[in-house]
């Protein structure tokens, strides 16, 4: 019975001819008595339901509240309405559940987005979250249509790892030991070999270096999963959750893996302009909207479709970190100490402030940063010639800062394990990451895109929190 049903959106393509058909989703709002908007998520447009008056009874018709969840059968017809070419008729109509009017938390008007996260659960019955999450998922369906259409592997690489790839130390520990009574060690330390799988374990801050063995077999492979990081970061990019497209290719270098991540981001915007205008044209207007409280300069000098198109249009830019540093060490927010950490010259890390710059204010389009300096990037990363940089590549977009790193690898074992040392990363724990480097070693490379930034930028939610279901940050794992 339900399997019949249609879903608006298709039926709002229709050509008004009587068709009987049977729609079911939740009301948005009910009107005289007769008019009810329905949705059913598949579109942010309503459809218009007309009950003829005194046709259906009094008790169903009190029932008819936001939010509850109906069945409809009726009749397509013209709709003689403005704003809608259709409408239904309805011949029955069956409420599958109630919802209490005077209890149910999303009144239909308009809420701070503060307080739709309090209710997460429900936020996806708003217009907003209806279009984010319906781009998202495009954007996460073109990810694999641009790699299986390129011939990469998708590869699932694990979530419980007793490895920390990036080195960082921003690990949550994955235990069964009772966390009141910790076997310890005669030093003290905790005796891991009393815990599930006999040594320390993490959840993976990165599935690249296990996607690195299989790129040394397969050629090309990606992974897209989730990822955790335990870093104490409360601001509108970071989560502690978020999930990761790392594509990790063999016989490739520094250039051609800009290459590849510059084609991937242009084809999934394109994607999602081409397969979800409706939705990123209310995004446009809801970002103009909110940005009306912000002094003009504060503004987005582009609205967010055209700035998606000017994207899809333009080479990104791409230039050295030391032209980087150059860029900022000349800039008069650095002359007139606008930024809140001063550039201190070559060696320094980029903070986001000055990421930004580079993109907003200086190239106002995105960027490509390579070659940093070998002390603030990761032990992976394949040393330069020149003794002081490695082959890394950042990309950097308008209003977030860094969506991609990644690099060529090091695939060279002993200019890998004389990293190793140097930065103190444990060889016995990286044993399988060495041998691909003794049997059959190849150039190869690989990058990491965060699939909440890009979901961000394509959809101009300010918060990341805004782009995932349900959030997890500092203090806050609800739902
Ligand atoms: O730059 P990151 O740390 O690089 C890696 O993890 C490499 N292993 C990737 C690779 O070469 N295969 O992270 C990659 C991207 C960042 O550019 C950013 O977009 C995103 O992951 N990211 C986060 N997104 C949300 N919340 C966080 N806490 C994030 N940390 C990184
Ligand atoms: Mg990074």
């Amino acid at each position: 019975m339900f399997n019949k049903r249609v879903l608006i959106k298709n039926l709002l393509n229709l050509e008004p001819d009587n068709q009987k058909v049977s729609v079911m989703g939740w009301v948005r709002t009910f009107r005289n008595d007769q008019f009810i908007a329905l949705n059913d998520g598949s579109t942010n447009k309503n459809l218009q339901v007309v009950l003829e008056l005194g046709k259906f009874d009094n008790e169903l018709l009190k029932r008819i509240t936001t939010s509850a969840a109906l069945k409809v059968d009726g009749v397509v017809i013209p709709s003689p309405g403005k704003g809608q070419k259709l409408e239904i008729k309805a011949t029955s109509v069956e409420i599958l559940g109630d919802s209490d009017p005077e209890k149910y938390p999303l009144q239909p008007k308009k809420h701070s987005l503060e307080f739709l996260r309090e209710i997460a659960h429900l936020r996806f019955r708003t217009n907003t979250f209806g279009s984010v999450f319906r781009v998202r998922h495009a954007l996460a369906f073109a990810i694999h249509e641009f790699f299986n259409d390129r011939g990469f592997l998708y590869m699932h690489t694990p979530i419980i790892s007793a490895s920390d790839a990036e080195g960082a130390g921003e690990l949550f520990h994955v235990t069964t030991l009772p966390l009141n009574n910790v076997p310890k060690n005669e030093d003290g330390s905790v005796n891991f070999n009393e815990d599930f799988f006999q040594r320390s374990t993490n959840l993976t801050v990165s599935g690249q270096l296990e996607a690195e063995l299989g790129a040394t077999a397969f050629g090309n492979v990606y992974t897209f999963g989730p990822t955790f990081r335990a870093e104490n970061s409360n601001t509108a990019r970071h989560l502690a959750e978020f999930w990761m497209i790392e594509p990790e290719m063999a016989f490739y270098d520094l250039e051609d893996n800009m290459d590849l991540a510059e084609d991937f981001i242009k084809y999934i915007i394109k994607y999602a302009v081409d397969h979800n205008r409706e939705d990123l044209e209310f995004l446009t207007q809801r970002l103009e909207e909110e940005e009306k409280q912000l002094p003009l300069e504060k503004r987005n000098e582009m609205k967010l479709l055209g700035k998606l198109e000017f994207v899809l249009q333009h080479q990104f830019e791409r230039i050295t970190y030391t032209e980087a540093i150059d860029i900022l060490t000349e800039s008069n927010y650095n002359k007139k100490k606008k930024f809140q950490f001063p550039i201190t010259g070559w060696g320094m890390d980029l903070q986001s402030e000055h990421e930004r710059y580079l993109v907003e204010k200086h190239f106002k389009k995105p960027v490509i940063i390579r070659n940093y300096p070998k002390e603030i990037k990761a032990f992976y990363m394949r040393q330069n010639d020149d003794g002081k940089t490695v082959a890394a590549m950042d990309i950097l977009v308008p209003g977030i800062g860094e969506i991609v790193g990644g690099s060529q690898r090091e695939e060279r074992l002993d200019k890998l394990e004389q990293r190793m040392k140097e930065m103190n990363i444990p060889e016995k724990d990286l044993w399988w990451y060495l041998d691909i480097r003794r049997y059959g070693t190849v150039p190869h490379a690989g990058f990491g895109l965060g699939f909440e930034r890009i979901v961000q930028f394509v959809t101009g939610m300010g918060n990341i929190r805004d782009v995932i279901a349900f959030p997890r940050t500092p203090g806050n794992a609800e739902f």
